[in-house]
């Protein structure tokens, strides 16, 4: 931890239907005998005695007036983790501070009230008022130079340095590593993410084309779309945790697949990011296990039809608009042109054979995706038709070029699929 960061904060969150956050607690982050990091957190009395209040998280930080403590993710609670930036946001924030790693509450404090889910940071036992203004999505050619020159290591020039802060800043706080910022239209807000110079292909149309296809294969997808700015394309993914009243947006809370497993990300620690879990785990919390759990299965075997390999927990999500928690639309969607044909893993744990992407495994444990065993098998059965049948149609449609389809065709339906 830096020796100048705070150790700790308060945590606000915007209740369902509501546009204005509240206080819902505190979170310390402080270290235990042997030094290593400990967080805790306990709900404000104030806040447990209000009407209608909801839990930051239904697995770890459920509605009580108990001090909870956690030694995972360098002590940052999985749901406070995951309303706070990763790699890309990281970087842009320590770029501004022009300190090269930071305290885990500086990420969290630094970032802009834009992240994803319900909740917000500060040292003020009081909530800021929510930010009115957000980028344009006119202004998408000035965040994707802005974005580069970050991307080049550039030391972003003096006078630009407040833009960096006001354009920038509004899209630290989503996850993930590939460049992005929040923009918003007339009626919602996007996350913008940007092709990167080192893409192999474009990857903004080749994500879109994904979640098209995976909507054509009975997959809840996020709604998306390509917008191109200065001859370049950046990919607009609608966020399905905001929406627009006339108040403001109202904002849904939200938790990983990493939070939901209570699980670490060093990979010595990922005996716990599974498929499998993630199905118990979500049938325990969400309102609709019936219709979430063998909506899971098809995502997993999605991603195991196009060589999907960065399915790590964190891209996946639970939601929660008002107080029932149900999956969140599928999001970030990438083949991977992997070269071996007999075996390919998934970066989670499918079933019996481990995570490899393979029919048998994907079928061995139907009964924990809630569904039969024909269920199981007539769905991969429709889905490897569909995505063998048309994957290519969809990626050109969608403006993916010929040589681009070419170098990802490896990613669809590879032979070990099958075995
Ligand atoms: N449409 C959306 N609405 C709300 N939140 C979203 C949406 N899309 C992504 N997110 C959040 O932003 C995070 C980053 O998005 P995404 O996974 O697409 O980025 P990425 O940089 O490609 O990630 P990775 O590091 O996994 O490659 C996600 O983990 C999720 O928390
Ligand atoms: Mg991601």
């Amino acid at each position: 931890m830096n020796s100048k960061s705070p150790a700790e904060c308060y945590v606000y969150i915007t209740l369902p239907g509501e546009t204005e956050a509240v206080t819902a607690g505190r979170f310390e982050l402080t270290k235990d005998r042997s030094g290593n990091a400990l967080g805790r957190f306990v709900y404000g009395k104030s806040y447990l005695a209000r009407g209608n209040v909801v839990a930051i998280d239904p697995v770890e930080l459920k509605l009580s007036g108990e001090t909870y403590e956690t030694a995972r993710l360098n002590g940052v609670f999985g749901a406070l983790r995951d309303s706070g930036p990763d790699y890309w946001g990281r970087r842009v924030i320590e770029k501004r501070a022009g300190i090269p790693q930071l305290g885990e509450l500086d990420y969290l404090l630094n970032s802009a009230d834009d992240r994803a889910g319900a909740l917000g940071f500060g040292l003020n036992q009081q909530p800021p008022a929510p930010r009115r203004r957000f980028n344009k999505t006119l202004e998408l050619a000035k965040l994707e130079e802005i974005a580069e020159a970050l991307m080049r290591d550039e030391d972003v020039k003096a006078e630009e340095a407040v833009q960096v802060q006001d354009l920038m800043l509004i899209g630290t706080s989503m996850g993930g590593a590939r460049p992005k910022a929040v923009v918003e239209d007339n009626e919602d807000l996007w996350v913008a993410k940007f092709n990167r110079p080192d893409d192999r292909w474009n990857n903004t149309r080749v994500e879109h084309a994904m979640l098209e296809l995976a909507s054509t294969c009975g997959i809840s997808a996020a709604t998306s779309r390509v917008e191109t700015v200065a001859g370049k394309d950046v990919l607009l993914v609608k966020r399905f945790d905001r929406e627009k009243t006339g108040e403001g947006y109202t904002k849904a809370r939200m938790i990983s697949g990493l939070t939901l497993l209570r699980a670490d990300e060093a990979p010595e620690q990922r005996e716990r990011w599974s498929y499998v879990l993630v199905s118990e785990e979500l049938r325990r919390v969400v309102k609709e296990p019936k219709r979430d759990a063998p909506e899971l299965f098809r995502r997993m075997t999605f991603n195991a039809l196009i060589s999907n390999i960065d399915d790590h927990p964190r891209n996946h999500a639970l939601i929660a608009k008002d107080r029932d928690w149900r999956l969140s639309p599928a999001y970030d969607l990438t083949p991977s042109a992997v070269v071996a044909q007999d075996r390919r893993d998934l970066a989670m744990e499918i079933g019996d054979l481990g995570r490899f992407a393979n029919v048998k495994n994907i079928l061995s444990q139907h009964t924990r995706f809630l569904l039969e065993q024909d269920e199981a098998k007539a769905i991969v059965s429709e889905m490897t038709d569909k995505v063998r049948s048309t994957w290519y149609d969809v990626v050109r449609a969608q403006g993916v070029t010929e040589k681009d389809a070419e170098t990802i065709r490896s990613a669809f339906v590879y032979e070990g699929f099958s075995y």
